[in-house]
Protein backbone atom coordinates (compact mmCIF):
# COMPACT_ATOMS: atom_id res chain seq x y z
CA UNK A 1 0.00 0.00 0.00
CA UNK A 2 1.01 3.27 -0.60
CA UNK A 3 0.21 7.04 0.31
CA UNK A 4 -2.56 7.46 -2.23
CA UNK A 5 -5.82 6.28 -0.59
CA UNK A 6 -8.23 4.00 -2.68
CA UNK A 7 -11.26 5.00 -4.23
CA UNK A 8 -13.50 2.71 -2.98
CA UNK A 9 -16.98 3.44 -2.67
CA UNK A 10 -18.19 4.17 0.68
CA UNK A 11 -21.87 4.91 -0.62
CA UNK A 12 -24.61 3.58 1.79
CA UNK A 13 -22.05 3.45 4.56
CA UNK A 14 -22.50 5.31 7.75
CA UNK A 15 -19.32 6.81 9.37
CA UNK A 16 -18.78 8.66 13.00
CA UNK A 17 -15.53 10.86 13.57
CA UNK A 18 -15.25 12.16 16.66
CA UNK A 19 -13.16 15.69 16.67
CA UNK A 20 -14.18 16.28 13.31
CA UNK A 21 -14.64 19.80 13.51
CA UNK A 22 -11.00 20.84 12.62
CA UNK A 23 -7.64 19.49 11.58
CA UNK A 24 -7.08 15.74 10.59
CA UNK A 25 -10.65 14.74 11.93
CA UNK A 26 -12.34 17.41 9.36
CA UNK A 27 -10.40 15.96 6.18
CA UNK A 28 -10.74 12.63 7.46
CA UNK A 29 -14.59 13.15 7.20
CA UNK A 30 -14.35 15.20 3.56
CA UNK A 31 -12.48 11.84 2.47
CA UNK A 32 -14.96 9.53 3.92
CA UNK A 33 -17.66 11.98 2.35
CA UNK A 34 -16.49 12.39 -1.01
CA UNK A 35 -16.48 8.32 -1.04
CA UNK A 36 -20.06 8.33 -0.83
CA UNK A 37 -20.16 7.99 3.17
CA UNK A 38 -22.71 9.33 5.02
CA UNK A 39 -20.88 11.17 7.77
CA UNK A 40 -21.22 11.91 11.34
CA UNK A 41 -19.10 14.90 13.49
CA UNK A 42 -18.35 15.41 16.73
CA UNK A 43 -17.23 18.32 18.06
CA UNK A 44 -17.69 20.99 21.46
CA UNK A 45 -19.26 23.88 20.26
CA UNK A 46 -22.18 24.09 18.04
CA UNK A 47 -21.51 26.84 15.90
CA UNK A 48 -17.94 25.73 15.13
CA UNK A 49 -19.97 22.46 14.38
CA UNK A 50 -22.51 23.64 11.93
CA UNK A 51 -19.47 25.48 10.05
CA UNK A 52 -17.55 22.35 10.25
CA UNK A 53 -20.45 20.36 8.93
CA UNK A 54 -20.76 23.43 6.12
CA UNK A 55 -17.40 23.55 4.95
CA UNK A 56 -16.85 19.27 4.58
CA UNK A 57 -19.99 18.42 2.65
CA UNK A 58 -18.77 21.54 -0.18
CA UNK A 59 -15.08 20.49 0.04
CA UNK A 60 -16.87 16.78 -0.48
CA UNK A 61 -18.97 17.97 -3.27
CA UNK A 62 -22.31 16.13 -1.37
CA UNK A 63 -25.11 17.31 -0.20
CA UNK A 64 -25.57 19.26 3.48
CA UNK A 65 -27.70 16.87 4.43
CA UNK A 66 -24.77 13.84 4.12
CA UNK A 67 -22.77 14.98 6.97
CA UNK A 68 -24.09 15.27 10.50
CA UNK A 69 -23.14 17.01 13.55
CA UNK A 70 -23.33 15.86 17.07
CA UNK A 71 -22.33 17.80 19.99
CA UNK A 72 -19.84 16.03 22.68
CA UNK A 73 -17.42 16.65 25.25
CA UNK A 74 -15.10 13.55 25.19
CA UNK A 75 -13.45 14.62 28.29
CA UNK A 76 -16.83 14.08 29.68
CA UNK A 77 -17.79 10.30 30.08
CA UNK A 78 -21.74 11.40 30.39
CA UNK A 79 -21.02 12.94 27.32
CA UNK A 80 -19.71 10.30 25.55
CA UNK A 81 -22.35 7.61 26.31
CA UNK A 82 -25.19 10.26 25.33
CA UNK A 83 -23.18 10.57 21.99
CA UNK A 84 -23.38 6.84 21.72
CA UNK A 85 -27.37 6.55 22.67
CA UNK A 86 -27.45 9.42 19.91
CA UNK A 87 -25.95 7.55 17.65
CA UNK A 88 -27.28 4.17 18.25
CA UNK A 89 -31.23 6.06 18.27
CA UNK A 90 -30.26 7.88 15.09
CA UNK A 91 -28.55 5.40 12.65
CA UNK A 92 -29.69 1.46 12.34
CA UNK A 93 -26.09 0.70 10.72
CA UNK A 94 -22.43 2.22 11.26
CA UNK A 95 -19.88 0.83 9.43
CA UNK A 96 -17.17 3.24 10.78
CA UNK A 97 -15.64 4.78 13.63
CA UNK A 98 -12.69 6.97 13.83
CA UNK A 99 -11.49 8.10 17.05
CA UNK A 100 -9.35 11.05 16.10
CA UNK A 101 -10.47 13.73 18.87
CA UNK A 102 -7.45 14.57 20.83
CA UNK A 103 -5.83 17.02 23.14
CA UNK A 104 -2.85 18.21 23.97
CA UNK A 105 -2.47 20.24 26.94
CA UNK A 106 -0.06 22.65 28.05
CA UNK A 107 -0.95 22.74 31.53
CA UNK A 108 -2.53 19.67 33.64
CA UNK A 109 -6.63 19.71 33.68
CA UNK A 110 -8.77 17.78 35.32
CA UNK A 111 -12.21 16.53 33.28
CA UNK A 112 -15.78 16.86 35.69
CA UNK A 113 -15.07 12.81 36.14
CA UNK A 114 -11.74 13.42 38.00
CA UNK A 115 -9.53 12.23 35.31
CA UNK A 116 -6.56 14.12 33.62
CA UNK A 117 -7.83 15.67 30.60
CA UNK A 118 -5.26 14.08 27.70
CA UNK A 119 -5.79 10.46 29.72
CA UNK A 120 -9.59 11.24 29.58
CA UNK A 121 -9.90 12.25 25.41
CA UNK A 122 -6.83 10.44 23.78
CA UNK A 123 -7.54 7.57 25.77
CA UNK A 124 -10.62 6.65 28.24
CA UNK A 125 -12.96 8.29 25.55
CA UNK A 126 -12.38 6.33 22.40
CA UNK A 127 -12.03 3.21 24.29
CA UNK A 128 -15.71 3.82 26.17
CA UNK A 129 -16.95 4.45 22.60
CA UNK A 130 -15.93 1.44 20.68
CA UNK A 131 -17.86 -0.46 23.15
CA UNK A 132 -20.64 1.24 23.75
CA UNK A 133 -20.67 1.18 19.41
CA UNK A 134 -19.42 -2.27 18.97
CA UNK A 135 -22.75 -4.29 18.50
CA UNK A 136 -24.06 -1.49 15.95
CA UNK A 137 -20.99 -1.62 14.15
CA UNK A 138 -20.79 -5.97 14.20
CA UNK A 139 -24.51 -5.89 13.05
CA UNK A 140 -23.60 -3.61 10.01
CA UNK A 141 -21.03 -5.45 8.97
CA UNK A 142 -21.37 -7.53 5.39
CA UNK A 143 -20.22 -10.45 4.23
CA UNK A 144 -16.20 -9.82 3.25
CA UNK A 145 -17.13 -6.42 4.53
CA UNK A 146 -15.86 -5.79 8.09
CA UNK A 147 -16.57 -2.67 9.85
CA UNK A 148 -13.81 -1.52 10.83
CA UNK A 149 -12.58 0.95 14.06
CA UNK A 150 -10.04 3.52 13.34
CA UNK A 151 -7.59 4.95 16.40
CA UNK A 152 -5.93 8.08 15.27
CA UNK A 153 -2.69 7.56 17.22
CA UNK A 154 0.65 8.85 17.30
CA UNK A 155 4.61 8.27 16.73
CA UNK A 156 5.23 10.25 19.66
CA UNK A 157 3.84 6.82 21.67
CA UNK A 158 7.41 5.84 21.49
CA UNK A 159 8.90 8.47 23.61
CA UNK A 160 7.66 6.34 26.72
CA UNK A 161 10.21 3.61 26.95
CA UNK A 162 8.67 1.50 29.13
CA UNK A 163 4.63 0.81 29.33
CA UNK A 164 5.15 0.65 33.29
CA UNK A 165 5.54 4.78 33.28
CA UNK A 166 1.99 5.11 31.37
CA UNK A 167 0.40 2.35 33.87
CA UNK A 168 2.04 3.93 36.69
CA UNK A 169 1.02 7.38 36.45
CA UNK A 170 -1.78 7.38 33.98
CA UNK A 171 -3.11 10.56 35.54
CA UNK A 172 0.13 12.67 34.76
CA UNK A 173 0.31 13.38 38.69
CA UNK A 174 4.01 13.17 38.97
CA UNK A 175 5.59 16.53 39.09
CA UNK A 176 6.69 18.71 36.90
CA UNK A 177 3.34 18.08 34.76
CA UNK A 178 5.26 17.92 30.93
CA UNK A 179 2.63 18.36 28.21
CA UNK A 180 3.91 16.10 25.40
CA UNK A 181 5.08 13.35 28.12
CA UNK A 182 1.15 13.32 29.01
CA UNK A 183 -0.06 13.22 25.60
CA UNK A 184 2.50 10.19 24.77
CA UNK A 185 1.74 8.30 27.71
CA UNK A 186 -1.83 8.61 26.38
CA UNK A 187 -1.43 7.80 23.42
CA UNK A 188 0.57 4.51 24.50
CA UNK A 189 -2.05 3.54 26.66
CA UNK A 190 -4.51 4.26 23.84
CA UNK A 191 -2.59 2.18 21.35
CA UNK A 192 -2.17 -0.66 23.70
CA UNK A 193 -5.51 -1.15 24.52
CA UNK A 194 -6.30 -1.26 21.52
CA UNK A 195 -4.08 -3.67 20.61
CA UNK A 196 -5.71 -5.81 23.28
CA UNK A 197 -9.60 -4.98 21.76
CA UNK A 198 -8.21 -6.12 18.32
CA UNK A 199 -7.38 -9.29 19.96
CA UNK A 200 -10.34 -9.89 22.24
CA UNK A 201 -12.72 -8.45 19.39
CA UNK A 202 -10.70 -11.77 17.06
CA UNK A 203 -11.27 -9.97 13.84
CA UNK A 204 -14.58 -10.73 13.26
CA UNK A 205 -17.34 -8.42 11.81
CA UNK A 206 -15.16 -5.34 13.77
CA UNK A 207 -11.57 -5.13 13.10
CA UNK A 208 -9.58 -2.39 14.60
CA UNK A 209 -6.28 -0.36 13.24
CA UNK A 210 -3.97 1.93 14.96
CA UNK A 211 -2.73 4.72 12.91
CA UNK A 212 -0.52 7.37 13.14
CA UNK A 213 -1.44 10.30 10.95
CA UNK A 214 2.25 12.29 10.84
CA UNK A 215 2.77 15.54 12.06
CA UNK A 216 0.48 18.35 11.04
CA UNK A 217 -0.16 22.10 10.61
CA UNK A 218 -3.47 21.81 12.87
CA UNK A 219 -5.01 23.73 15.75
CA UNK A 220 -3.55 21.20 17.92
CA UNK A 221 0.12 21.76 16.95
CA UNK A 222 -0.43 25.39 16.22
CA UNK A 223 -1.26 25.52 19.95
CA UNK A 224 1.97 23.85 20.92
CA UNK A 225 5.69 25.37 22.10
CA UNK A 226 8.82 24.54 22.99
CA UNK A 227 7.44 24.24 26.47
CA UNK A 228 5.44 21.23 25.52
CA UNK A 229 8.50 18.93 25.37
CA UNK A 230 10.87 17.79 28.31
CA UNK A 231 13.84 20.22 29.25
CA UNK A 232 16.53 17.95 27.25
CA UNK A 233 14.52 18.34 24.16
CA UNK A 234 13.05 21.80 24.21
CA UNK A 235 16.69 22.93 21.75
CA UNK A 236 14.87 20.96 19.22
CA UNK A 237 11.46 22.38 18.68
CA UNK A 238 11.43 24.85 16.23
CA UNK A 239 13.31 22.94 13.52
CA UNK A 240 11.01 20.13 14.20
CA UNK A 241 8.00 22.15 13.99
CA UNK A 242 9.51 23.86 10.70
CA UNK A 243 10.51 20.39 9.46
CA UNK A 244 7.25 18.09 10.69
CA UNK A 245 3.76 19.94 11.42
CA UNK A 246 4.24 23.41 9.64
CA UNK A 247 4.94 21.37 6.14
CA UNK A 248 2.32 19.07 6.46
CA UNK A 249 -1.31 19.61 5.49
CA UNK A 250 -4.26 18.16 7.76
CA UNK A 251 -5.16 16.42 3.78
CA UNK A 252 -1.90 14.89 3.94
CA UNK A 253 -2.19 13.40 7.46
CA UNK A 254 -5.51 12.05 6.96
CA UNK A 255 -4.39 9.95 3.78
CA UNK A 256 -3.13 7.04 7.00
CA UNK A 257 -6.96 7.78 8.54
CA UNK A 258 -8.63 6.89 5.40
CA UNK A 259 -6.39 4.24 4.34
CA UNK A 260 -7.95 2.30 7.46
CA UNK A 261 -10.97 3.03 7.19
CA UNK A 262 -11.24 2.28 3.59
CA UNK A 263 -8.16 0.34 2.00
CA UNK A 264 -9.65 -3.28 0.49
CA UNK A 265 -6.33 -4.74 1.20
CA UNK A 266 -6.63 -4.79 5.04
CA UNK A 267 -10.07 -6.77 4.82
CA UNK A 268 -9.65 -9.42 6.88
CA UNK A 269 -7.02 -7.69 9.34
CA UNK A 270 -7.11 -6.83 12.51
CA UNK A 271 -4.74 -5.13 15.27
CA UNK A 272 -2.48 -3.11 12.87
CA UNK A 273 -0.66 -0.24 12.69
CA UNK A 274 -0.24 2.32 9.84
CA UNK A 275 2.08 4.68 9.25
CA UNK A 276 1.79 8.13 8.52
CA UNK A 277 2.10 7.08 5.02
CA UNK A 278 -0.60 4.54 5.21
CA UNK A 279 1.87 1.56 5.33
CA UNK A 280 1.06 -1.12 8.43
CA UNK A 281 4.02 -0.83 10.44
CA UNK A 282 5.74 -1.93 13.89
CA UNK A 283 4.87 0.14 17.35
CA UNK A 284 7.24 0.89 19.58
CA UNK A 285 8.65 -2.26 21.91
CA UNK A 286 6.82 -1.23 24.64
CA UNK A 287 3.60 -1.02 22.82
CA UNK A 288 3.80 -4.68 21.84
CA UNK A 289 3.86 -6.17 25.28
CA UNK A 290 0.88 -8.10 25.73
CA UNK A 291 0.52 -8.42 29.21
CA UNK A 292 0.77 -4.33 29.05
CA UNK A 293 -1.64 -4.08 26.45
CA UNK A 294 -4.76 -5.99 28.39
CA UNK A 295 -3.33 -3.88 31.76
CA UNK A 296 -3.92 -0.53 29.37
CA UNK A 297 -7.32 -2.09 28.36
CA UNK A 298 -8.34 -3.42 31.71
CA UNK A 299 -7.56 0.17 33.12
CA UNK A 300 -9.05 1.94 30.93
CA UNK A 301 -12.42 -0.16 30.97
CA UNK A 302 -12.10 0.60 34.70
CA UNK A 303 -11.94 4.71 34.34
CA UNK A 304 -14.60 4.40 31.97
CA UNK A 305 -16.77 2.56 34.50
CA UNK A 306 -15.68 5.40 37.55
CA UNK A 307 -17.45 8.39 38.23
CA UNK A 308 -16.05 10.88 40.81
CA UNK A 309 -19.48 11.08 43.17
CA UNK A 310 -16.93 12.94 44.89
CA UNK A 311 -16.29 16.05 42.63
CA UNK A 312 -18.73 19.02 43.95
CA UNK A 313 -20.59 20.46 40.82
CA UNK A 314 -19.40 24.16 41.33
CA UNK A 315 -15.58 22.10 41.00
CA UNK A 316 -16.44 21.05 37.77
N1 LIG B 1 -1.44 17.34 14.37
C1 LIG B 1 -0.46 16.47 14.49
O1 LIG B 1 0.72 16.78 14.21
C2 LIG B 1 -0.76 15.08 14.99
C3 LIG B 1 0.27 14.13 14.95
C4 LIG B 1 0.00 12.84 15.40
C5 LIG B 1 -1.25 12.51 15.86
N2 LIG B 1 -2.23 13.46 15.90
C6 LIG B 1 -3.56 13.05 16.40
O2 LIG B 1 -4.53 13.36 15.41
C7 LIG B 1 -5.80 13.61 16.03
C8 LIG B 1 -6.34 14.93 15.52
O3 LIG B 1 -5.44 15.95 15.88
P1 LIG B 1 -5.43 17.40 15.20
O4 LIG B 1 -4.02 17.82 15.15
O5 LIG B 1 -6.25 17.38 13.97
O6 LIG B 1 -6.14 18.23 16.36
P2 LIG B 1 -7.01 19.58 16.29
O7 LIG B 1 -6.78 20.33 15.05
O8 LIG B 1 -6.74 20.25 17.60
O9 LIG B 1 -8.50 19.02 16.25
C9 LIG B 1 -8.96 18.30 17.33
C10 LIG B 1 -10.41 17.90 17.10
O10 LIG B 1 -10.81 17.21 18.28
C11 LIG B 1 -11.91 17.88 18.85
N3 LIG B 1 -11.78 17.89 20.29
C12 LIG B 1 -10.79 18.38 21.04
N4 LIG B 1 -11.07 18.19 22.34
C13 LIG B 1 -12.25 17.54 22.40
C14 LIG B 1 -13.06 17.07 23.44
N5 LIG B 1 -12.73 17.21 24.73
N6 LIG B 1 -14.23 16.48 23.11
C15 LIG B 1 -14.59 16.35 21.84
N7 LIG B 1 -13.87 16.78 20.80
C16 LIG B 1 -12.71 17.36 21.09
C17 LIG B 1 -11.91 19.28 18.29
O11 LIG B 1 -13.26 19.72 18.18
P3 LIG B 1 -13.85 21.03 18.89
O12 LIG B 1 -12.70 21.91 19.26
O13 LIG B 1 -14.75 21.61 17.81
O14 LIG B 1 -14.60 20.51 20.03
C18 LIG B 1 -11.33 19.07 16.90
O15 LIG B 1 -12.34 18.71 15.99
C19 LIG B 1 -5.53 13.60 17.53
O16 LIG B 1 -5.90 12.35 18.06
C20 LIG B 1 -4.04 13.80 17.63
O17 LIG B 1 -3.52 13.28 18.82
C21 LIG B 1 -2.02 14.74 15.48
Amino acid sequence: MDTRVPDRSLAGRVALVTGGTGGIGMSTAVGLARRGAEVIVTGRDPGRGRDAVRTIAEAAGVAPGAVRLRIADLGVLGDVRRLADEVLADHPRLHLLVNNAGVNNGSRRTTPDGLEENLAVNAVAPVLLTRLLHDRLAASAEPGRASRVVLVSSSAHKMVRRAADALGDPQAQAAPYVAMTAYARSKLLALMAGFALARELGGGPVSVAAVDPGPADTGMTRSMDRTFLPPAMRAGWALYYRLGPARRSPDTAALSPLAAATAAELEGRTGLYLDARGRPARTSPASRDEQAQRAALTLLDGLAAHTNASVAPSER
